[in-house]
């Protein structure tokens, strides 16, 4: 039997409707301030997400799915979006706009990595990048976006981590100078820590073995070594997220796991996940146009995943659609005014469904009932009454939630069933 590949998974009808939800919350809350929908190709040149998410990425290293146009171009499935609307937007030369170019984007994005709960080889993220300003009331805002569409989306007990990353100078400096604090405690340092000082001296940080953890408490932090400029850009984001009453962690050990950034980093994570959980993240990446060969222009943005959103909020599915109107079939002389009559029901707005199988009157009955119908149409019965030419003009309309049913015409039945569900 053929499933579907590890990793991904199917969005069944109850899903959709939550992700449809979901997604109307998210045009809403980013439309109002400006942000406009913007849809890159599912797959760009290998080589953008290389120079713009980074060479030695775990995404880039191992999390990509590239493959081989056929004319020896390297292309890949993309893992992430901020890259491919960098070179969208310099490749339509958006710097020629207002600025900031204020952006959202809901899509699908891929990693190979191992699946478990929240974690998938194809996933959805939604997005929103501002590009063109270099404002703390830039990353505060996106921040803020972002916190209100977790809490419309009904994602509870979230905790923001907030951080600023600098420049990467400052970055290459910091990290000299941790490398050479580890180095001058070594002894104290578990033995996976100590030999992977040079590789990654940040991961030290998250250690759980009381001899590093007593060595880090006096370690270095990045935040402390900010340059004047780029302290005073993250003083001012932290105050605007006082003033607007959101509550963050600092943590001065964020790490995020794609190489752009620069300044502020954030991360929403809820206890709802577990292993996997963060809802939502990103921050500054003011060199990353520039990188892609674009005019240096500062950038800000985030992107929440629709699954982990989901997950987390675990609420039920949205009540099902209300079915106005089946329309049922005695006997087949009735064919086409069911056809018709259903195709004018949902002109007027109803929602309505014909007999597509051919199912005794009974067993049409039976099935209206399931899907919830409130009112049926029952048509093809004029013959047996006897009814001159009255296949097409008898109808006998049944109201689901009374039990009453009376005969009238074909005409009358949607005025009949406007009246009677907009009183
Ligand atoms: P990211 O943190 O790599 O950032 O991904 C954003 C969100 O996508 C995560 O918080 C998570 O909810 C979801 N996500 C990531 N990988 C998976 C997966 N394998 N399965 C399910 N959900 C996943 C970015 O992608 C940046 N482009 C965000 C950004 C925008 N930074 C600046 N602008």
């Amino acid at each position: 039997m053929i499933q579907a590949p590890k990793g991904t998974f199917d969005v069944l009808p109850e899903d959709a409707a939550r992700r449809e939800l979901l997604e109307g919350h998210a045009r809403k809350i980013l439309g109002a301030a400006g942000y406009r929908r913007i849809e890159t190709p599912t797959f760009e040149a290998t080589e953008l997400f290389a120079r713009g998410v980074g060479e030695a990425t775990d995404i880039v290293q191992k999390e990509m799915y590239t493959f081989d146009d056929g004319a020896g171009r390297s292309l890949t499935l993309r893992p992430e979006g901020t890259a491919p609307i960098c070179r969208a937007y310099i490749e339509h030369g958006m710097h020629k706009l207002p600025q900031p170019v204020k952006l959202w984007y809901l899509g699908r994005y891929y990693r190979a990595e191992a699946p478990q709960r929240g974690r998938y080889r194809q996933f959805s993220q939604v997005g929103a990048e501002a590009i063109g300003s270099a404002t703390p009331e830039t990353d505060a805002e996106l921040i803020v976006l972002l916190a209100d569409l977790l809490e419309a989306g009904g994602v509870r007990r979230t905790r923001l981590h907030l951080s600023s990353l600098g420049t990467p100078e400052t970055r290459a400096e910091y990290r000299a100078e941790l490398v050479a604090y580890l180095r001058a405690h070594e002894s104290l340092l578990s033995d996976e820590v100590a030999t992977r000082i040079d590789l990654s001296p940040l991961r030290a940080f998250d250690a759980t073995d009381a001899g590093t953890r007593e060595v880090m408490q006096a370690a270095p932090k990045l935040l402390d070594r900010l340059a004047a400029e780029d302290a005073q850009h993250f003083a001012a984001v932290r105050a605007l997220l006082d003033d607007a009453g959101v509550s963050y962690e600092l943590d001065p050990t964020l790490v995020r796991g794609l190489d752009y950034y620069t300044r502020t980093v954030f991360e929403f994570a809820s206890d709802a996940l577990g292993a996997q959980s963060g809802v939502g993240g990103g921050g500054r990446y003011d060199r990353l146009i520039e990188q892609l060969d674009g005019p240096p222009t500062p950038a800000s943005g985030w992107a929440a995943g629709i699954e982990r959103i989901l997950l987390a909020a675990g609420a039920p599915p949205p009540a099902a659609e209300l079915v106005d109107l089946f329309v049922a079939l005695a006997s087949p002389d009735g064919r086409r005014t069911a056809f018709e009559l259903s195709r004018a029901a949902r002109r007027a707005g109803l929602q309505a469904q014909q007999e597509l199988g051919n199912r005794s009157l009974k067993g049409q009955l039976r099935h209206a009932d399931r899907i919830g119908a409130r009112y049926v149409a029952i048509v093809g019965d004029g013959a047996s009454k006897g009814v001159a030419g009255g296949a097409a003009g008898l109808v006998s309309l049944k109201n689901m939630e009374s039990g009453e049913q009376r005969d009238t015409t074909a005409d009358e039945v949607i005025p009949t069933i406007l009246r009677g569900i907009r009183p």
